[in-house]
């Protein structure tokens, strides 16, 4: 079992990975990305990871080189070849390598890296004891809803809450809560489960829709509406999803305790049927 890479349709060690510095992913941040956990063997919600792909691509005006079956394909084939049964896809997509210009290139073809990497599990004590998150201003562009390789200020706000001793940052714009670093944001008052609407201020997270889904399944209310950054100090509970958190209970936030400052009630229960679902897909 070991990490491997992907380059331009050839699988390969990751230490074999050379990338020209006139890669416009590396110039510009002129590209697309995806991340995909492998449980068990299977890719999770591939198909809906591939479908963002596509969109992100369109959204920045580029022409992915494979249809997904052609991705699945080769997702499975790396997979296959790391040997791990949990494992990480990274997925990158940049407009290709040429003498830097902003314009796009005339002549030249997409770069496309993929790494399987072994996974390693996150603290279950994490989603025990819940976490801690700050706000930070959401000084990002005006395209979120695009996977774009330019995180610049996702890096900046993780490292912050990571200095602050919290382990996200959530963004506010104009008093306005659109999402984490690297994960959509629920909160639940009175039972309800509300989230930020998708729209272009945030990514629409593969979890926060199976989430939704779940939970509506389960007789729970939802609500996907505009929350204002005041509200998140007058919840019972706020909680974060993503692919590679799945759901994580947030118990405190700029330093104020959430609802009891203990995961919430609503929050172990869409954690359990997230596990419950992951299970049946494998
Ligand atoms: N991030 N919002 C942002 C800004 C994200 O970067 C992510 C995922 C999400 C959640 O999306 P999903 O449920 O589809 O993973 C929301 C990935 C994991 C990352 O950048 O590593």
């Amino acid at each position: 079992m070991t990490d491997i890479g992907f380059l331009n349709d050839r699988f390969m060690s990751l230490e074999e990975v050379k990338i020209s510095p006139d890669d416009r992913g590396f110039q510009f941040g002129d590209g697309v990305y995806e991340v995909v956990m492998v449980y068990e063997g299977k890719p999770c919600l591939l198909q809906e990871h591939l479908a963002r792909l596509e969109h992100s691509a369109q959204g920045i005006r580029l022409t992915l080189p494979y249809t997904p079956a052609e991705w699945e394909q080769r997702i499975l084939e790396g997979v296959k070849r790391c040997g791990y049964q949990h494992c990480k896809v990274y997925i990158q997509v940049t407009r290709g390598i040429v003498p830097r210009d902003h314009l796009f290139p005339g002549q030249c073809s997409p770069t496309i890296f993929m790494s399987f990497r072994e996974m390693t599990p996150l603290d279950e004590n994490l989603r025990q004891r819940g976490v801690k998150v700050i706000t930070v201003p959401d000084i990002r562009w005006g395209r979120c809803d695009i996977k774009s390789l330019n995180l610049l200020p996702n890096v900046l706000g993780k490292q912050q809450a990571k200095e602050a001793g919290a382990f996200e940052a959530i963004f506010i714009r104009e008093g306005v809560v659109t999402e984490g670093t690297s994960c959509n944001v629920m909160i639940v008052r009175s039972g309800v489960i509300h989230t930020p609407e998708s729209n272009h201020h945030i990514l629409e997270g593969v979890t926060r829709k199976i989430l939704l889904d779940l939970a509506k399944k389960e007789g729970l209310s939802v609500c996907e509406r505009t929350i204002k950054a005041k509200e998140l100090f007058e919840v019972d509970e706020i909680f974060l999803a993503g692919t590679t958190i799945e759901v994580m209970p947030v118990v405190a936030i700029d330093e104020k305790p959430v609802g009891t400052g203990q995961p919430g009630p609503t929050s172990q229960q869409l954690s359990a049927s997230y596990q419950d679902f992951l299970s049946r897909l494998v």
